[in-house]
């Protein structure tokens, strides 16, 4: 048999080609646009570990208001600053998993456990952390528990308290010929364990320690450190609710810290310690308060760390 195949007009053949030409272009914008999307939309079924930053939503990466608009579920920790929720849509669900009013957060297993099953039900879910989620923030045993689950992970970084607290103040932790390292440290020991560092190693005269859950640690961190060498001169500024409205500073000196402690108060209180903090120097002139002893009287012993 002899099929004939009629083709159609020149003009017409013309007018289809460029129709198929408009559709392709159409088809592949449509799907670069959900490709981008995909990018700040994180699909269903997923986690993405965010950070909250110190405290002012103003200091939100992009890609954490992107994360958060898109939530179904969240479940945040007490130390997120207020504000921050605002940004999650109404319908999304809200678990609040850290301290608050007196109660003691859940025990990480079970947050880690909270993320795997809103996740595994098919929920776009966000685990908001203040400052950034991988210093100090139990990151790596949730990333654990996500990947034993080949649940998809994506880490949204965010300002940590240190470099929130310098920049509040306008000091630089790397002054140039003053300090040529920032190190992070905690002087919260594991559940049970005694806080015992290595006070000769962190003991670097051209350094800048940031020590974060350091309050209630305050007299032994500058017992130990003046122990280890560092002069009972070296400057210290403690900031209480660094980036929120309720901000307090105070300067002191290693010495005064070892004999007096810190005098903040309840609120996340961070420890800048060397000679970098002797920048703006004028405590008053910058909005700084005032000295130890005065900063001390001020607070109620219990509050001392
Ligand atoms: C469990 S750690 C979490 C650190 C957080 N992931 C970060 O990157 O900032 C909590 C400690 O961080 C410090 N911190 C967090 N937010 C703070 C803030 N707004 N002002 C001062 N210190 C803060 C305090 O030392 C607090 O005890």
């Amino acid at each position: 048999m002899h099929a004939s195949v009629k083709l159609p007009d020149p003009g017409l053949l013309g007018l289809l080609l460029r129709v198929g030409e408009g559709l392709r272009a159409v088809v592949t914008l449509r799907r670069s646009a959900s490709g981008a999307r995909s990018t700040r939309r994180p699909p269903p079924g997923s986690v993405a570990l965010v950070g909250a930053g110190p405290g002012d939503p103003d200091l939100l990466t992009v890609a954490a208001v992107k994360a958060l608009a898109a939530a179904e579920v969240v479940l945040y920790d007490h130390l997120v600053g207020e504000g921050i929720l605002d940004l999650v849509p109404a319908t999304a669900e809200r678990i609040c998993v850290g301290k608050r009013s007196g109660r003691h957060s859940l025990p990480q297993e079970e947050i880690s456990a909270l993320i795997v099953a809103r996740a595994l039900a098919g929920r776009r879910v966000v685990r908001l952390k203040g400052g950034d989620p991988m210093i100090f923030g139990r990151a790596g045993e949730e990333i654990d528990a996500l990947d034993a689950h080949g649940i998809p992970v994506t880490v949204i970084p965010g300002i940590t308290a240190a470099l929130g607290c310098a920049a509040g103040a306008g000091l630089s932790l790397t002054r140039r010929g003053v300090s040529r390292a920032v190190t992070f440290v905690t002087a919260h020991g594991r559940d049970g364990e005694r806080f015992e560092p290595d006070w000769a190693r962190l003991a670097d005269p051209q350094g800048t320690l940031a020590i974060y859950m350091g309050r209630d640690q305050a007299r032994a961190v500058g017992q130990g450190l003046t122990g280890a060498g560092l002069p009972a001169s070296t400057p210290v500024l403690a900031v209480e609710n660094g980036c929120r409205p309720d901000e307090r500073r105070w300067r002191t000196t290693l010495g005064a810290m070892a004999g007096q402690g810190i005098a903040a108060g309840k609120g996340p209180t961070l420890l800048l310690i060397g000679g970098a903090l002797a920048q703006r120097d004028g405590a008053q002139r910058d909005g700084l308060q005032g000295g130890a002893p005065a900063a001390v009287d001020r607070c109620a012993a219990g509050d001392l760390g």
